[in-house]
């Protein structure tokens, strides 16, 4: 059982209409992730008997900055009116974190978690930076608006937030559940998850098993770090929360300072 910790988020938003996600629709997508990150969404009943006795709790919360960078007071949302229609995924979408690109300039990535709301293009729900391999002005999760928080602009299948839940899950280093290759000798580098051959889209029905994982219960499609839509991702595994609570308590700790 890990002590519960708290990380400031700053929310970005950025649209040719940024008015079009409300601080209320900003603020289901924080309760979303406390809600996954607690291990204490509703839904979390509907996991397969098979896999209960592998729901991990990281006790990780996460709340609106109060403070800028400057110490003055905010609400942790910031809204950049953009002329770009939407925003490409190369280099981590990079340009919407950059005013000069028509974007918003990160806050201080060692104390906030920078959250880009905007138009991906090509269909992507999401994008993330690992700890290593981004400088920190590009740290953080970028979330197109349509699959973003519950309410508001985001719209089903991915209206239950989360997209940002398995995009911080990469922002603490979980890796795809089936390791981003086919290989079934590939994997994502977690002990309690099963092989997986590749990514599951929509929600089949459980057990379903593959090549890498061929008897039942399978593979594990409810998982965060899968692709099936947001009613059918429900759960972290107890070794996925440990390898997220050490990026914590390592490469990302100052965020808790
Ligand atoms: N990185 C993934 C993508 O956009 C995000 C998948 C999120 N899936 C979901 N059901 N919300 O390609
Ligand atoms: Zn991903
Ligand atoms: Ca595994």
């Amino acid at each position: 059982v890990y002590p519960t910790v708290t990380i400031p988020v700053v929310v970005h938003i950025v649209l040719k209409n940024p008015s079009l996600v409300t601080d209320e629709q900003v603020q289901s997508q924080i309760d979303a992730l406390n809600r996954d990150y607690s291990a204490s969404a509703s839904d979390i009943s509907s996991v397969p008997n098979a896999w209960k006795p592998r729901i991990g709790d990281a006790q990780i919360q996460f709340c609106l900055a109060q403070r800028t960078p400057d110490d003055n007071p905010t609400n942790g949302i910031e809204r950049v009116t953009t002329t770009r229609t939407s925003f490409s995924v190369s280099n981590s979408a990079s340009a919407v974190k950059h005013v000069a690109s028509g974007g918003a300039d990160a806050w201080n990535s060692s104390n906030y978690l920078n959250i880009w709301v905007c138009s991906l293009s090509d269909n992507y729900l999401g994008i993330a930076t690992f700890p290593d391999g981004y400088p920190a002005n590009e740290q953080g999760v970028v979330i197109t608006y349509t699959g973003f928080g519950t309410t508001g602009s985001a719209v089903a299948p991915f209206n239950m937030g989360r997209t940002t839940v398995h995009e911080v899950g990469h922002y603490f280093s979980l890796r795809h559940i089936w390791g981003d290759e086919s290989a079934c000798a590939v994997d994502d580098g977690i002990d309690d998850t099963p092989l997986q051959g590749t990514y599951t889209y929509n929600c089949p029905r459980f057990p379903l098993t593959d090549a890498c994982s061929v008897d039942s219960p399978g593979i594990m499609f409810n998982n965060f770090m899968d692709y099936s839509d947001d009613a059918c991702m429900l759960l972290f595994t107890s070794d996925q929360v440990d390898r997220m609570r050490l990026t914590l308590s390592e490469d990302r700790a100052s965020l808790l300072s």
